[in-house]
């Protein structure tokens, strides 16, 4: 089985969609191994970013990212990285497509950087290194 990380970033937090996001992943048939809510310092955030400093929207990102509470998880499944990217649906909340939590509860705000209610790990890579960030222990 695999792991990968999943947040539900400030503003799904913020509108109350958290138990949403949950439900679809334990539907979907994945399993919680981790949870917690925390507000994300920006050393972390940079961190976890790293892959787009030095992008002009890495800033607003990290800002937007650290605004306020959010929800941290380990989530594990058959496939489960590619999976749950797949029901998250594409970066662009506008665009998304629906059925996916992107596309039925996102839109744009017209705010400097796209608020898109999850992230999920987009590689093993990615998952085993960002695994390693928010829950050092798991
Ligand atoms: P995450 O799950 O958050 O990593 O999203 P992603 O993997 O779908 O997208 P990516 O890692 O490429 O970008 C991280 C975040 O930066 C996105 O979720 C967006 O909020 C923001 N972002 C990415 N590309 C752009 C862009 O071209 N313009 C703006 N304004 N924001 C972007
Ligand atoms: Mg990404």
């Amino acid at each position: 089985v695999q792991r990968t990380l999943v947040l539900v970033k400030p503003d799904g937090v913020a509108r109350g969609l958290t138990g949403e996001v949950l439900r679809r992943i334990e539907a979907k048939g994945y399993r919680l191994v981790a949870l917690e809510l925390r507000t994300a310092p920006a050393a972390l955030l940079e961190e976890h970013y790293a892959e787009h400093a030095g992008k002009p929207f890495y800033a607003p990102l990290v800002e937007f990212m650290g605004s306020g509470p959010l929800v941290a998880a380990v989530v594990e499944g058959d496939r489960v990285i590619e999976g749950f990217r797949s029901l998250a649906g594409t970066t662009d909340p506008t665009t998304a497509v629906p059925g996916t939590i992107r596309g039925d509860l996102g839109r744009d705000w017209g705010l400097p950087v796209a608020q898109n209610i999850v992230h999920g790990s987009d590689s093993p890579e990615s998952a085993a290194r960002e695994i390693g960030l928010w829950f050092p222990g798991v």
